[in-house]
């Protein structure tokens, strides 16, 4: 396991659009590990492997909820519900946020590392990241759908907080 570089904006890599994986070899797996462990690294809820640099369909979610790390081959949404509409940040962009609507649930099915199929739904968040996750497998970042983009500026910490 390792972390790797996060590409970032404006590399024309996360224009581009990923390819289905046709097998799953030991590299796939090791992709999906690291791209997790990159993932944590960076505090993010989700990456995808363009932001990488690898052209694959490959995506790993942590939305912090029960559905715990998710590392998902070829995901693909089969079904949608509802809508969403809120702030939204990407780790290729760093310093940006932008007003995202979304839909509220998404069901996503795709293979799981040894390649077995599974099927996951989710709300919120996490239906936020796997929409988030699968554009980027389409070369479409939240910059390109935002209704608003805007510098994002982080709360200063609580001690910083409490000495002023
Ligand atoms: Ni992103």
């Amino acid at each position: 396991m390792a972390i790797r570089i996060i590409v970032k904006e404006p590399d024309e890599v996360l224009h581009k659009r990923a390819k289905e994986v046709t097998k799953i070899t030991p590299n796939v797996q090791k992709l999906l590990d690291d791209m997790a462990d990159t993932m944590y690294d960076a505090d993010g809820v989700g990456l995808a492997a363009p932001q990488v640099g690898i052209l694959k369909r490959l995506i790993v979610v942590d939305a912090g909820d029960e559905n715990g790390l998710i590392k998902m081959i070829n995901p693909e949404i089969i079904e949608s519900e509802g809508e969403q509409f809120g702030p939204e940040g990407c780790l290729s962009i760093p310093g940006w946020n932008g007003d995202v609507r979304r839909a509220e649930k998404v069901t996503v099915k795709g293979l799981d590392r040894d390649g077995n199929e599974i099927v996951v739904t989710g709300t919120g968040l996490l239906a936020r990241a796997f929409q988030h996750e699968i554009d980027h497998l389409n070369g479409v970042l939240f910059t390109d759908i935002a209704e608003r983009v805007y510098e994002y500026t982080p709360e200063p910490p609580r001690s910083e907080l409490e000495n002023r």
